[in-house]
C-alpha cells in the first residue's frame, strides 16, 4: 500500500528488505486466470519460461522466444495488483552481450509492464547485470542449475556438490555484487545454499534448493500436481488437478457418448424464460 492509499506492486528493493526477515514466496505464472490466483497469496509472480514446456509441450526451454515471454507476461500483468512480477529472458537473449541484454530486456518491460527481469548464469552473466541495473533495470539472477544451459550440463542434474561447490558459490557472490536485487539458486545441495545465502547480501530464491534459502519458488502447473508423469523430488503437490482433470473430462466424454450432456438444463427453449442468476435463460 502506497502513502495514498493506492495498492502498489512489491518493488525490487522491497523484495531485497525481506531477507533475514520473512521468506520471499514465489511462484510462476503464464495466464492471466493463474496470476490472479498467484498473486492474491505470493511475492513475486515469475513468468517463467518454463512456460515452453509446460503450456507449449517443448522439450526444453531452448526454443522459448522473446515474444512468447512478452505474450505471455501480457498476459500475467492483466492478472497482477500487488505482487512484484518478473519476466524471465529466454535463450539467446542475453548471451552476446550487455547492449543485446538491454535491447531485449527493455522491450520485455515496457511491452509487458514487469517490475524486473529474470537471467540464468553466473559469473558470465555479471558484466550484462550491471549494465542493466546500471540503466533502470531490475535483474533477478538465476545460478546452479541453469535450464538453457540443458546441452553444456548434459542434463538436469544436481549442481554443486562437493568441491563443485565454490562454483556456483563464486557464481552467486558475482551476480549479487553485479546488482542482481535477488538470485534464484536451482537444485543445489543444502549446505551450499546455507553458505550461499550467509554469503550475499541479496535474497536467495531456491528451487530444489533447500529451507536454508530465503524465499522459495516452484513452478505452479507442478505443486498443483497437473502432470500425472512428472514428479520431480523437489516439489511437493499441494494439488492433484492433473488425475482430476483427467477424471472430469473422462466423465464428460462418457456422458457425451450416452447423450446424458447436454441434459434438460443446459438447453435453450423457445421461448425465454426469467432471467436467471448466472445467465440468461
Ligand atoms: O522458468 C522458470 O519457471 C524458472 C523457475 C522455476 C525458477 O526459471
Amino acid at each position: 500500500m502506497s502513502a495514498t492509499g493506492v495498492k502498489t506492486a512489491l518493488t525490487p528493493p522491497q523484495a531485497m528488505r525481506f531477507k533475514g526477515v520473512t521468506p520471499l514466496v514465489c511462484l510462476t505464472a503464464y495466464t492471466t486466470p493463474m496470476a490472479k490466483l498467484v498473486d492474491a497469496h505470493c511475492d513475486v509472480v515469475l513468468v517463467g519460461d518454463s512456460v515452453g514446456m509446460v503450456l507449449h509441450g517443448l522439450p526444453s526451454t531452448l526454443g522459448v522466444t522473446l515474444d512468447m515471454m512478452i505474450m505471455h507476461g501480457r498476459a500475467v500483468r492483466r492478472g497482477v495488483e500487488r505482487a512484484l512480477m518478473v519476466v524471465d529472458m529466454p535463450f539467446g537473449s542475453c548471451e552476446e552481450g550487455p547492449e543485446q541484454a538491454f535491447r531485449n530486456a527493455a522491450r520485455v518491460m515496457t511491452e509487458t509492464g514487469c517490475g524486473a527481469v529474470k537471467l540464468e548464469g553466473g559469473r558470465h552473466m555479471a558484466e550484462t547485470i550491471g549494465f542493466l541495473t546500471a540503466r533502470g533495470i531490475p535483474v533477478m539472477a538465476h545460478v546452479g542449475l541453469t535450464p538453457q544451459a540443458v546441452n553444456a550440463f548434459g542434463g538436469y542434474a544436481v549442481q554443486g556438490r562437493g568441491e563443485d561447490g565454490d562454483r556456483v558459490a563464486r557464481d552467486a557472490a558475482a551476480v549479487a555484487e553485479a546488482g542482481a536485487f535477488a538470485v534464484v539458486l536451482e537444485k543445489v545441495p543444502e549446505p551450499l545454499a546455507r553458505r550461499i545465502t550467509a554469503e550475499i547480501a541479496v535474497p536467495t530464491i531456491g528451487i530444489g534448493a533447500s529451507p536454508a534459502c530465503d524465499g522459495q519458488v516452484l513452478v505452479v502447473d507442478d505443486m498443483l500436481g497437473a502432470f500425472t508423469d512428472f514428479r520431480p523430488k523437489f516439489v511437493k503437490r499441494y494439488a492433484e488437478l492433473g488425475a482430476e482433470a483427467d477424471k472430469a473430462v473422462a466423465a464428460y466424454a462418457a456422458d457425451v457418448r450416452a447423450r446424458r450432456f447436454p441434459a434438460a438444463d443446459h438447453v435453450f427453449g423457445d421461448t425465454p424464460k426469467a432471467v436467471r442468476k448466472g445467465g440468461a435463460a
